[in-house]
């Protein structure tokens, strides 16, 4: 295990009937609110008419920022930077998915920088400073609403890019799984395929000794193998959707990635896919997973993945490349069950973009840690990917 250090500022509050800790929780920042949302799910499911009564009851003032997409783009970050810098805004607060959340954190980066909040995805600026954020998460998925990362797209350069900052940690998050009930099933697969995918992400790993994170690690799988086909047959099943939920936030707010060298390579291979095809990420990552894990199995690799057959699927064999070989053929089992694609083909991507997306993933650098890859490796993952070669 390596060195780290690790500090987790963000206040939950879980549970059914959380959200009435949301008054208290805006008071010490202030009485002026910039409210982020999407395209309308909150107004389904009774959150929004929910809020607007909170913020009367405790004399809260509030501007809105509707209709943020799923792969956020920067001209809804712009808007809302507008929006805190005409009404002194005090704090932002996200209500809805991943996609919500991160356009508010980049929202309250940007309220207080002088220039382009796109910078801050060039890297020509470093995030030091952001308006408080606080988030009602409405979909188990990213983990957003308990680390300090944001993925924004930019419609005009076709990128999709990640930043973080401490700054950006969420001030609270009121975590009500009843909130996410009303998610429909593509969106319930696609979030359980995110949440294992960001465990892969940290699992597969070339440091050895991280027991403790890795046994968490294969509770966290076996939590999502067990409960996503659940929440998936029944909407309004609260121990299913409670259990996802917790895995979501727990799955990518440090406490896995800790102490070892993580991977990500699936996950910078996906954004450059939603960058340019705008994919849900979840499922994007379904289709490339598979593929990836079959093309990082090699002598270094295959004990981990033989790991992973036996913790988590209850794989019996004793020779590990079967073992791992069997593993990635119940991961792939297991996403098609969920109803999700398994192909690129199946979801419109086309052929002659392989190559750029190839090139646009890696930036010319390598990616991964696992098993580092080239521009080249990543081409060959997207063209199995693409056919949907069988397992
Ligand atoms: O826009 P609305 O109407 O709210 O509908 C959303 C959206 O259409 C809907 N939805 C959310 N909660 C719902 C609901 N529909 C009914 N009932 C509810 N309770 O679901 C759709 C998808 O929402 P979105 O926020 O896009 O999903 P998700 O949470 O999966 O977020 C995906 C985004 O987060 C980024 C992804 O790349 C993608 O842009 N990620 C952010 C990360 C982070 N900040 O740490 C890490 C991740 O790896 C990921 O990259
Ligand atoms: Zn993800």
């Amino acid at each position: 295990m390596l060195n780290f250090d690790i500090h987790l500022p963000t206040r939950i509050h879980f549970g059914r009937g959380k959200l009435e800790e949301l008054g208290k929780e805006i008071l010490p920042w202030g009485k002026k609110v910039l409210l982020v949302y999407g395209g309308g799910s909150i107004k389904r499911n009774g959150l929004y008419d929910q809020l607007l009564q909170i913020f009367q009851n405790n004399g809260i003032a509030h501007v809105e920022l509707a209709g943020v997409d799923p792969n956020p783009r920067i001209s809804s970050v712009r808007k809302g930077v507008e929006l805190c810098r005409k009404h002194a805004v005090e704090l932002v607060l996200a209500a809805g998915g991943g996609s919500t959340i991160d356009c508010a954190k980049i929202i309250a980066a940007g309220a207080g920088y002088e220039d382009d909040a796109w910078d801050f995805f060039t890297r020509k600026a470093r995030i030091s400073h952001a308006l408080p954020v606080g988030t009602v998460l409405t979909l188990a998925a990213t983990g957003s609403e308990m680390n300090p990362y944001a993925v924004i797209s930019n419609e005009e350069t076709g990128q999709k890019l990640g930043t973080g900052s401490p700054v950006l940690f969420p001030r609270f998050s009121i975590l009500d799984p009843e909130f996410s009930f009303s998610v429909p099933a593509e969106q319930t697969a696609a979030g359980t395929v995110d949440i294992m995918s960001h465990v892969f992400e940290q699992y597969f790993s070339p440091t050895t000794g991280s027991y403790i994170q890795d046994r968490l690690a294969e509770a966290m799988l076996k939590t999502c193998i067990h409960y996503g086909p659940v929440a998936l047959s029944q909407a309004d099943n609260y121990e299913a959707r409670a259990n996802l939920m917790w895995t979501g936030s727990l799955a990518l707010n440090g406490l896995l990635g800790s102490g070892k060298h993580t991977d990500w390579a699936t996950h910078d291979i996906e954004h450059a896919i939603s960058a340019r095809y705008d994919v849900t990420h979840g499922l994007g990552l379904a289709i490339l997973t598979p593929y990836w894990m079959q093309y990082v199995l090699n002598e270094q690799t295959v004990p981990r993945l033989a790991e992973y057959a036996r913790n988590v699927w209850a794989i019996e064999e004793s020779d590990d490349t079967k073992a791992a070989w069997s593993g990635i053929a119940r991961t792939a089992d297991f996403f098609k069950s969920l109803n999700l694609a398994a192909s690129l083909k199946e979801i419109g991507i086309e052929e002659n973009s392989l190559a750029v997306i190839a090139e646009q993933a890696t930036g010319g650098r390598t990616l991964g840690a696992f098993k580092k890859l080239n521009t080249q490796d990543v081409l060959k993952i997207l063209q199995a990917a693409y056919n949907g070669d069988t397992l």
